[in-house]
């Protein structure tokens, strides 16, 4: 699609928390700021069972918005078996397009381990179930992380309706290193990338994006949280997700528009949007 000959900007905000209160004053604006930035979707996450179902309620109010629906791994305490199935029933609505954000988190401490293990197996298992990608929060935690995602793939995954998608997972705001991303695209998942890669000292992500691979990556804001630089500490948004995919270009070699391009490519096919 082009305006004036020039080719319109495309952009997919993979990854955002846009029922939080920072937006409470300003959703509208937030969201149209968004898509005059070249925003076409965005998707926002669910950490507990409320913002899960505030995830889908935002997604019949805005077009341009999908829901995941999850249990974050640092919301898990209570979690019981039956909060699976309250999990499947909001999976069934139609703008619901992943299983997130679950994982594991062992920077905050607040969940013991095997406890939050438990609750990404069978959020896992449900996403296998149902046909949806998940979208893993991975803090400090790539062993375990890598340990559940390779039994999981090994195991759980054959014959299920995820299997026959394209991708069946991300690891979001990507800390790894080029040996896990390495297993990670063989286990059939893809990499997402926000902020922290625009960040000047992030010397670390610096070295490691010129070896991904461009068509295994989505970018994504974490908006309210990992405002790209020059925002960097302020409440973010989801229009700054073009931030990303400047740096994205720049550390590639590739022009601004062929990286909107890839991206914007990777999460239509990822989420399976229209
Ligand atoms: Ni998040």
């Amino acid at each position: 699609m082009t305006i004036n000959g020039a080719p319109r900007i495309e952009l997919i905000d993979s990854h955002c928390h846009l029922d939080l209160p920072h937006f409470d004053e300003d959703r509208p604006q937030v969201v149209a700021r968004a898509q005059e930035a070249g925003v076409i979707a965005m998707v926002t996450q669910g950490v507990d069972l409320p913002s899960s179902r505030q995830a889908i309620d935002l997604a019949e109010q805005y077009a341009a918005v999908y829901a995941a629906v999850g249990v974050h791994p640092n919301d898990s305490a209570d979690f019981q078996s039956e909060m699976l199935e309250q999990l499947r029933a909001l999976a069934a609505h139609p703008k619901v397009v992943a299983i997130g954000e679950i994982g594991l988190d062992d920077y905050w401490k607040t969940v013991p381990m095997d406890h939050q293990i438990r609750v990404l197996q069978l959020q896992l298992d449900l996403a296998a179930e149902l046909g949806l990608p998940v979208i893993l929060h991975d803090r400090e935690a790539h062993e375990p992380m890598m340990a559940e995602l390779r039994d999981w793939v090994r195991t759980r995954l054959p014959g299920s309706p995820l299997a026959k998608r394209p991708f069946v997972g991300v690891l979001h705001s990507f800390s790894g290193n080029l040996d896990m991303a390495h297993e990670a695209y063989e286990l059939g998942f893809i990499l997402g990338l926000a902020g922290p890669v625009t960040f000047k000292n992030a010397r670390d992500l610096h070295a490691l994006v010129p070896q991904l691979d461009p068509t295994r990556l989505m970018i994504e804001t974490d908006a309210p949280y990992l405002s790209p630089h020059p925002h960097r500490g302020k409440r973010n948004e989801p229009a700054r997700v073009r931030l990303v995919a400047e740096k994205l270009a720049e550390l590639w070699g590739l022009s601004f528009e062929e990286v909107c391009q890839l991206t914007t490519k990777t999460a239509q096919t990822f989420f399976n949007l229209p």
